[in-house]
């Protein structure tokens, strides 16, 4: 146990997520550290000796927000109180976060969490400890004492870090250099969760095409596609799910592991961001148009249906309106299960803020809207075509209201259902984290909704 403790015998901490499945994975591994070195997790911001934000910077005006958070949070600095910040801001501000809000001890950017152990010896001994990435480190964020939230499935990190540079994002600058973990490592935690009873395993980066073993044995390295298939023969485990794939560097292979391995879940979020080859050039996203469509084509073809999702920005500087519309035609020739849409928003230190042409926010608001409505109708589409078949879901929960359980298929879409007939003797009906099969009744934009089979 690290510091003093309190007279209570125990110090407490708040933490706050915000970003994406990576920050809320790294949350978790912080946690852990945290409840190893001593600290005790509580569930609000008065009951803590030590209050910590894991931010993101993607979009908007991420770090303004991060400051008046920090500003309302300064009156509790009489009480003793310490605050921190760590992730994505955290890196991006560095230092400057100390002199906009000088109650802050603590900033800390995902690439130096393992030092986190010696940094809270320091704000408790009444110190300022930063720990920033220099995208020198080749070190990973491994830790035995992952606080996981959800007892049936959890990520395993498999690579941080990015080194596309896609014009637009914050990424490389937030998160440092690519590093992946040995399949060995990964495996091992895998193993690990299959004997506590996890049954779902997604593997996250933000590039996981990017994955390289580093496993000093070159006869045991092992491919991503490899590793995938052999995360999904782990006695125990059901279901694998990995994000994100960034095109350039997606291969046939993971389509082919994916069509012969039944565990590994029937489902590929492809970022394509424009269906337009002269901004993807412009955005350094490293393929055309027609490269991406090759890579669908691939996935199209496999011997079982793969689900597919992705991202799009609209408002890219110098987007014309034939370019948008080079989008709008890109959801209709892949057919999305689901399409995450941003509105362009210029980040500190990408190269995208030296390119003039910018869209007003209005335009960009409008081209969102066009999208997400024609999005809406393909969905609509898509999701009518699963009445009358039956798909296995994973329980996740039950809602009260509507006296619904909530599924999820392998391919990530939500069906919902209800148990109309008692299951026969001897057969279990719904439990959480369990798996039911479901059959599908009837179909909403975003959802599914059935009957189990009993
Ligand atoms: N590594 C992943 C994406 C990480 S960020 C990939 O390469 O696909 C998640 C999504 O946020 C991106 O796919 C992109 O659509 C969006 N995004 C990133 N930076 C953005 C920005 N500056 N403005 C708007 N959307 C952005
Ligand atoms: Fe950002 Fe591009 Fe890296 Fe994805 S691949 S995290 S969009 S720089
Ligand atoms: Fe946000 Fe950082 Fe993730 S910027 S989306 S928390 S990598």
């Amino acid at each position: 146990m690290s510091g003093v403790p309190e007279e209570d015998g125990q110090k407490t901490f708040y933490l706050e997520t915000f970003g994406c499945q990576m920050n809320v994975h790294d949350s978790e591994k912080v946690v852990g550290t945290l409840l190893q070195e001593g600290y005790r997790q509580v569930e609000t911001v008065e009951q803590a000796d030590l209050i910590l934000y894991n931010t993101c910077s993607i979009r908007d005006k991420a770090e303004q927000r991060v400051f008046h958070r920090l500003a309302d949070y300064r009156k509790l600095q009489a009480q003793g109180k310490k605050f921190g910040v760590l992730g994505c801001v955290a890196q991006q501000e560095g230092e400057r976060i100390f002199e906009r809000a000088p109650h802050v001890s603590l900033v800390c950017g995902s690439a130096s969490y393992r030092n986190l152990p010696q940094m809270l010896v320091q704000i408790e001994a009444g110190n300022r400890s930063t720990g920033l990435d220099d995208r020198q480190t080749d070190e990973c964020f491994e830790t035995e004492f992952t606080a996981r939230t959800n007892p049936h499935r959890g990520y395993i990190t498999i690579i941080e870090g990015c080194d596309k540079f896609c014009a637009y994002c914050v990424v490389p600058f937030t998160r440092g250099k690519e590093r992946s973990r040995t399949s060995e490592s990964v495996l091992a935690e895998a193993r690990q969760m299959a004997d506590l009873g996890y049954t779902e395993i997604q593997l996250l980066g933000q590039n996981v095409n990017s994955y390289r073993d580093p496993t000093s044995d070159a006869t045991k390295r092992r491919s991503f596609a490899e590793l995938l298939v052999a995360v999904a023969e782990v006695p125990g485990i059901k279901r694998v799910r990995f994000t994100t794939s960034h095109p350039r560097d997606f291969g046939r292979d993971i389509v082919e592991a994916i069509a012969a391995v039944p565990a590994l879940c029937d489902h590929i979020h492809l970022p394509v961001q424009t269906g337009s080859t002269r901004l993807l050039d412009a955005m350094q996203r490293l393929y055309t148009r027609e490269e991406y469509l090759e890579r669908i084509a691939w996935i199209k073809a496999a011997k079982r249906e793969i689900s597919i999702t992705t991202d799009v920005i609209v408002g890219f500087p110098g987007e014309t309106e034939a370019d948008f519309a080079e989008t709008l035609t890109l959801l209709d020739e892949v057919g999305y299960d689901g399409v995450f849409s941003f509105k362009y928003s210029p980040r500190p230190n990408t190269p995208a803020l030296q390119l003039d042409d910018a869209i007003p926010d209005e335009e960009k608001a409008r081209r969102l809207e066009i999208l997400m409505v024609k999005q809406k109708e393909i969905q609509i589409a898509r999701y009518k075509k699963y009445i009358g078949t039956v798909a296995e879901v994973m329980v996740e929960g039950y809602n009260e209201t509507r006296g619904q359980w909530i599924g999820r298929m392998s391919s990530n879409k939500t069906l919902n259902f209800t148990v109309e007939a008692q299951p026969a003797p001897g057969l279990p009906g719904p439990v959480l984290g369990g798996y039911a099969p479901v059959l599908v009744t009837g179909s909403f934009p975003n959802s599914l909704v059935g009957k189990m089979v009993v």
